[in-house]
């Protein structure tokens, strides 16, 4: 489970704050969407919740484990993919993925087994030996997603994960989130695009000017709002126009 409780963080020397006094609870084995419009303040609460950004106030707990207090062993729970797939470039893909493995303690036939399953899911494997500097954007998605669950991790953030990615590659990520929470472990992602989110999602949560507006689950959200679609509540909640 990851707690979140009063996250705050600003940038600027506190001129803009981008997440404020924001708590949320995700539990374990559920898909968890984090919606908001550009800007509203999702990618900074990811790296923070994560621990790659420091922020000023508030405190997450991944699994009971305070980020703050014992920041490695929260950081062990999770894997995360990136919005903007910078990773390292001089590395071949299978570089790269055993240096995630190594930096996450996977042993050789594990990861093996795993780089052969996830290389062939999305049709990766061939250009594992290339340097990933000459990666397209989606194939650099695919090395990023590849990289983050390489060990497993209970809990897998994926910021955006659907930009750049081919219907197929899109159809198979879906497929594999739910596989993932369906054996137990979590998954939280961010998306402006609503529609994989109302398809995909146990939970949802709406952030709008770093502020969080709404949380609920998608059954009780298409109970109360069976009137609209996600894409009208969305725009009401966010101060958008239909
Ligand atoms: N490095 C930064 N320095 C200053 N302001 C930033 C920085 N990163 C993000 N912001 C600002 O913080 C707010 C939230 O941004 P972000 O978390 O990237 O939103 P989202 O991921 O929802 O699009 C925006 O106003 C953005 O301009
Ligand atoms: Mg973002």
């Amino acid at each position: 489970m990851i707690e979140i409780s009063g996250l705050t963080k600003t940038y600027a020397n506190g001129a803009v704050k981008a997440v404020d006094n924001l708590s949320l609870k995700v539990e374990a084995g559920e898909i968890f969407g984090f919606l908001g419009p550009n800007g509203a303040g999702k990618s900074t609460t990811i790296k923070s919740m994560i621990g790659v950004l420091p922020f000023e106030a508030g405190t997450v707990k991944i699994f009971g484990c305070d980020l703050k207090k014992n920041p490695l062993e929260a950081k062990k729970f999770i894997g995360f993919v990136p919005d903007n797939n910078v990773i390292y470039d001089k590395l071949t893909g299978i570089e790269y993925l055993n240096f995630m493995s190594a930096v996450y303690g996977v042993d050789n036939a594990t990861r093996k087994e795993r780089i052969e399953k996830y290389g062939a899911l999305f049709n990766l494997s061939d250009d594992l030996s290339r340097q990933i500097k000459n990666y397209s954007h989606g194939m650099r998605q695919k090395i990023c997603i590849m990289g983050a669950i390489i060990h497993k991790p209970k809990l897998w953030i994926l910021d955006e994960p659907m930009t750049g990615l081919d219907p197929q590659s899109a159809f198979d990520l879906k497929k594999l989130m739910r596989e993932y929470c369906e054996s137990g472990s979590t998954v939280f992602f961010s998306s402006h695009v609503l529609d994989v989110a109302e398809k995909l999602c146990d939970r949802v949560a709406i952030i709008n000017k770093g502020r969080l507006v709404v949380d609920t689950t998608m059954a009780e959200l298409k109970e109360k709002q069976s009137d609209k679609s996600l894409e009208q509540y969305f725009l009401s909640v966010t101060g958008g126009s239909v």
